[in-house]
């Protein structure tokens, strides 16, 4: 027998390759990165200390004093912390509300020294010193304010998630003396807009309001 042939007999005949299963294929490429990773061809990270990474992380704060409701408050904010956050989430006056969060609704209306201010666009690190009202500051002991008790009688809301920012509004509103007709009073409060349309009777309250001044 010649020596070709006794090698053939030798060696059993090999099946055709079969393609790799998914099984396979996954064990394959974790070796094959675990090995890169052991011989230093991936990258890593440059080493922080531990005060280093958390610096690093940390947003930037500040201290910031202001009046809030006749109470004077001190906190420690995230310097991007809006006035409306400072409100709901630092001192729970969750009075005022988040509609659009952009300056569009005026769901979030408050009173920074007299002016009305659209909470969710004001930094609240630069009020140092400020006098905040909320809705929650309106009343005087057990009362309603005049303009509180006016939305009740004139049926002035459905959801009532806009209400809080007309009745700020509308208390300015009346202050800067911005009544002297029904169309005065919707100019001056066309930046609260209300989904439920309530207008009629919002204007009917500003306008009693300011009747019994
Ligand atoms: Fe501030 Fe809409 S939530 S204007
Ligand atoms: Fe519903 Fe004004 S009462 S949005």
């Amino acid at each position: 027998m010649s020596t070709e042939l006794s090698d053939a007999m030798a060696s059993p005949p090999t099946e055709p390759s079969s393609p790799p299963t998914r099984r396979t294929f996954i064990a394959t490429t974790t070796v094959v990165g675990g090995v890169a990773l052991a011989g230093g061809l991936v990258a890593t990270p440059p080493a922080f200390g531990a005060e280093e990474a958390v610096a690093a992380q940390a947003p930037p704060v500040s201290r910031v004093s202001l009046t809030v409701n006749g109470v004077r408050r001190t906190v420690t904010v995230d310097n991007r912390t809006s006035l409306l956050d400072l409100l709901r989430e630092h001192l729970d006056l969750t009075g005022s509300k988040k509609g659009c969060n952009a300056g569009a609704c005026g769901a979030c209306t408050v009173l920074v020294d007299g002016r009305r201010v659209n909470s969710c666009l004001t930094l609240a690190v630069r009020l140092e010193g400020a006098e905040v009202t909320t809705i929650e500051g309106l009343e005087e002991g057990e009362r309603l304010h005049p303009l509180q008790q006016a939305f009740i009688e004139q049926d002035a809301f459905q959801c009532g998630y806009c209400t809080s920012g007309q009745i700020v509004s509308g208390v300015a509103c009346i202050e800067e003396g911005h009544t002297g007709s029904t169309g005065e009073i919707r100019e001056w409060m066309s930046g609260n807009l209300c989904r439920c349309g309530c207008y009629v009777k919002i204007v009917r309250a500003v306008e009693q309001t300011a009747r019994g001044k």
